[in-house]
């Protein structure tokens, strides 16, 4: 605790205000959100390629509120979904029309302002994706703008290179022996910014967790059905993953989750006929759903692929950077047909509901809390110790990879995930690690997303 109370103060000592900051830097809550929102339009009859940073917000308005768990109303009493999106933004779909923006914020670095109340310009179109519009939402009841503490991040000391602690790496492997810590020549090869940003983005957002609803009583029914084991790797001998990638020192980590998993899913719904290898250098140069190399979410880009489909690897090769979206037009593009939070909304996941929807959809989106600790994760089930490396200063971020199947040990009865990550084949088990099931350690039972492709005819 004081090495760590020390490693803030130091940080807050040689704090860097023009720093970089993942994601965006809104911090909102499903509080914040619940409520009656006044949505804003622009004019509509546009098509995916409309600006809505330029278009200008007209008079037309719709009112929609939000109320739990996930229940939009309109003025006339229709009623629709909605999600948070992790502390970023939101998604409502009502009426045939999917209205989706972030929560505004002012500033950067370690200066940002999040007001909760209203959005920045987002996208609404209908579910087709024929007809769009821009819009600013503004939530009738008010709520203060809040201040974020950025400590970390944008810190001029997180330019140094990583060195190799071995005390750590010993005091890891003293404390229990659940699994074993290894050093990592790669890790120092990158400067703690960039460990950061390949564990995911921006020590900021972590949010309060969303507090779980209770499981309900059929999903625990069918979950007790399934198997004590599963792995897509092995699935009588057949594996249905496309091979562990390396996403460098980008905070893309998102992308290859996604593309994971629709890439998985494909092999699953084509009994491995087809098996492609997709872009997520597309999704870091080309989606304003996301943040590029500064992190993303999955939900969205479900989202973006539904709206402006996916290319191939082959076609927009990763280059681990942010770059222009310089997109071909003649790609081939592949579309998912649905995307969700598992549970059916941001809050609603548990470890029963992802356990049926890996086995009856395939492999899927989760993200969990990266402590220092797991860097130097070799082979076992991984729990965090609650150790600190004080030579390497590290915040807590949140890291997307594929869950790919489940099982429990035979000696001590522990139950585990069986995780894809992208930090290539020479880290963890082959590229996968094992983490505790069950206790929604680091919260990786919080946010698991599903996508569903639509393969080739
Ligand atoms: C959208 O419009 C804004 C403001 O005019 C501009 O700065 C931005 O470059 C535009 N984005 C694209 C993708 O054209
Ligand atoms: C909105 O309404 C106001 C007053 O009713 C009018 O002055 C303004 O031009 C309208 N804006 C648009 C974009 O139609
Ligand atoms: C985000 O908001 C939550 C709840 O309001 C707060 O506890 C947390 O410290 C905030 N995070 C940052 C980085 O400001
Ligand atoms: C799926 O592929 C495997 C291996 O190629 C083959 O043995 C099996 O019969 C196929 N299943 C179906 C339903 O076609």
């Amino acid at each position: 605790v004081t090495m760590r109370l020390l490693g803030v103060l130091l940080c807050v000592l040689l704090m860097w205000t023009e720093g970089c900051v993942g994601d965006t830097p809104a911090n909102c809550t499903y509080e914040d959100l619940l409520g009656t929102w006044v949505f804003q339009m622009s004019r509509g009859g546009r098509d995916g390629t409309v600006n809505c940073t330029a278009e200008v917000i007209g008079n037309n308005t719709k009112t929609i509120t939000l109320e739990k768990l996930s229940v939009a109303t309109d003025e006339l009493g229709n009623t629709g979904f909605f999600t948070l999106i992790y502390n970023q933004g939101f998604e409502v779909v009502i009426n045939g029309y999917k209205w989706f923006a972030f929560f505004k914020y002012t500033g950067e670095g370690s200066k940002v302002t999040s007001y909760c109340d209203h959005t920045l310009p987002g996208w609404v179109h209908d579910v087709l994706g024929r007809n769009w519009a821009c819009f600013v939402g503004k939530k009738v009841e008010p709520v203060p703008p809040r201040k974020n503490y950025n400590l970390l991040f944008g810190s001029r000391f997180l330019q140094r290179q990583y060195k190799h602690n071995l005390d750590f790496i010993n005091e890891i492997n003293t404390v229990q022996n659940s699994w074993k810590a290894a050093a990592y020549a790669e890790h120092e090869l990158y400067s703690l910014q960039e460990l950061h940003y390949r564990a995911g983005g921006p020590a900021s957002q972590i949010p309060v967790r969303v507090r779980p609803v209770p499981v309900q009583a059929h999903v625990a029914k069918l979950a007790a059905a399934l198997p004590e084991h599963w792995d897509w790797r092995n699935m009588n001998s057949v594996n249905f993953l496309s091979p562990v990638r390396n996403q460098g020192s980008c905070g893309s980590c998102y992308s290859f989750a996604t593309m994971g998993m629709l890439e998985a899913r494909v092999r699953i719904l084509t009994n491995n006929s087809e098996t492609p290898t997709l872009s997520p250098q597309q999704v870091v140069s080309c989606s304003e759903y996301s943040q590029g190399c500064d992190g993303g979410f999955p939900y969205l880009i479900g989202k973006y692929v539904q709206d402006f489909g996916i290319v191939d690897e082959s076609c927009l090769p990763y280059i681990g950077k942010d770059s222009p979206c310089g997109l071909p037009h003649k790609c081939a593009r592949l579309y998912t047909a649905e995307y969700k939070y598992v549970g059916g909304f941001y809050g609603g996941c548990s470890e029963m509901a992802m356990m049926q929807e890996l086995v009856k959809n395939g492999p899927m989106a989760v993200a969990f809390e990266v402590y220092p600790d797991f860097m130097h994760y070799k082979e076992g089930i991984y729990h965090h110790t609650g150790l600190a490396d004080p030579f390497n200063p590290f915040e807590l971020t949140n890291h997307a990879v594929l869950l790919v199947g489940y099982g429990r040990c035979h000696m001590t009865g522990q139950k585990y995930w069986i995780v894809k990550n992208s930090w290539g084949e020479g880290w963890g088990e082959g590229g996968f690690f094992r983490i505790r099931r069950g206790s929604d350690e680091c919260a990786i039972e919080s946010i698991a997303v599903a996508a569903n492709p639509i393969p080739k005819l």
